[in-house]
């Protein structure tokens, strides 16, 4: 019988000594949190396919963007959903339509403190639904959807957007973003670009909180899922058209994409954990089959692990939130990380208060942003992780 000389599980003991050994931790800079702004809106509206996250009002977006600056999120991503659409997506162009009026309205908030940012594209504003304009053929038109996003991209900038973020994978929107920007005197304003965005069911939800009006897919201008090496041709157009930051999206089912970006680009990568990625850890937390905080910190781990400088998710305040409690030794109750929403759980899942540090949180209780901070524990502050049930 031979006894092993290496014994890696020295290092993970305690969860004092995981904490020290940990490669990988989330801070609330590394978060970016995406909202929706819907015109006419007189209360916030609930989004069914993701539970928690809501199309804000013009008044209700300001609380949420001084939440985000109050908890240190490294940015939020403006998506504006219009009273009235058209072929062009004009209101997109529009001063004083609701995504521009919204940049203005939460920088004037926020100043400086928080980076604000903005969805460059017409989806969300053209009847039809698709990310450009269509020609006589049918087809998105490329070209001619660039020049739109050229002037798009000036007035989110005039608006004040801190970045500019166009996401509808038509060739060259890169470089014409950031002539038209220069041109305009916006030379500080940085492009995010989706560089490496896939044509994906991941977005389902998305639909549902944007209200878009798409029939069919975007598969002839976002990637094809099959496809690696392409991505990084993708990647290095938008770097070699100026963008100061490339995205990979969706970020879970593309880990090797974004890891593949990391290692080619000389500009921070960010990863966007979208809608379906949201709605599948929250449909089997709120059956109890997934512990949600842990599934929650564990994702986000995973896409900054595999390289991501800053991952867009609808957890950004949430997440930040616990981090700052563990930072300040504040344990969470066993009811943190349940939402506000009602109890749709199967009967026995919910769990009474635990009094056990060691109980692990269960997922879908009654939500607990009223409930005292319990005594600190060392065990909760694991690299973000609590112990795994
Ligand atoms: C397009 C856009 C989409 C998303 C962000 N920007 C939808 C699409 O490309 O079909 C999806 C984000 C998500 O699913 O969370 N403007």
């Amino acid at each position: 019988m031979s006894f092993p000389e290496q014994r890696p599980r020295r290092m993970r003991r305690s969860p004092a000594m995981r904490r020290l050994v940990a490669e990988t931790r989330l801070h609330p800079a590394d978060l970016i949190l995406p909202v929706f702004v819907r015109e006419d809106l007189t209360d916030p509206a609930p989004i069914s396919s993701m539970p928690g996250v809501v199309q804000h009002t013009e008044s209700s977006l300001l609380t949420a963007a001084e939440e985000a600056r109050d908890l240190g999120l490294g940015g939020i991503m403006l998506f504006g959903i219009p009273a009235a659409r058209d072929a062009q997506g004009s209101a997109g162009l529009d001063p004083e339509g609701i995504l521009n009026r919204s940049i203005r309205a939460v920088k004037d908030r926020v100043g400086d403190e928080l980076v604000v940012m903005s969805d460059l594209c017409l989806d969300e504003f053209t009847d039809h639904g698709h990310c450009g304009v269509i020609d006589e053929d049918g087809e998105v038109d490329n070209d001619a959807t660039l020049e739109i996003y050229a002037e798009m991209g000036v007035v989110q900038a005039a608006a004040g957007a801190d970045v500019v973020a166009p996401s509808g994978m038509m060739d060259g929107q890169v470089a014409v973003i950031r002539q038209a920007l220069d041109e305009a005197g916006h030379q500080h304003v940085p492009i995010l670009a989706y560089a490496a965005k896939y044509a994906s069911g991941f977005y389902g939800p998305f639909r549902e909180a944007v209200d878009s009006q798409l029939n069919g897919d975007r598969r002839q201008y976002q990637m094809d899922a099959p496809n690696r090496t392409e991505a990084l041709r993708e990647i290095e157009l938008d770097l070699a058209e100026g963008a100061d930051m490339v995205m990979v999206k969706p970020a879970s089912a593309y880990l090797d994409i974004l890891s593949d970006a990391v290692s080619i680009s000389d500009v921070p990568v960010s990863a966007y954990q979208v809608s379906g990625e949201y709605a599948m850890i929250e449909a089997a937390a709120a059956n109890g089959w997934i512990d949600r905080r842990t599934v929650i910190t564990e994702s986000l781990i995973a896409i900054r692990r595999a390289g991501a400088t800053n991952v867009l998710t609808y957890y950004a305040a949430e997440v930040a939130g616990w981090l700052r409690d563990e930072l300040a030794g504040r344990r969470p109750s066993s009811a943190s990380g349940a939402r506000a929403t009602p109890d749709t759980s199967p009967a026995g899942t919910a769990s009474a208060p635990s009094s056990s540090a060691q109980e692990p949180i269960r997922p879908n209780t009654k939500a607990a942003s009223d409930a005292p901070a319990e005594p600190y524990d060392p065990s909760r502050t694991d690299a973000g992780f609590p112990p795994v049930s």
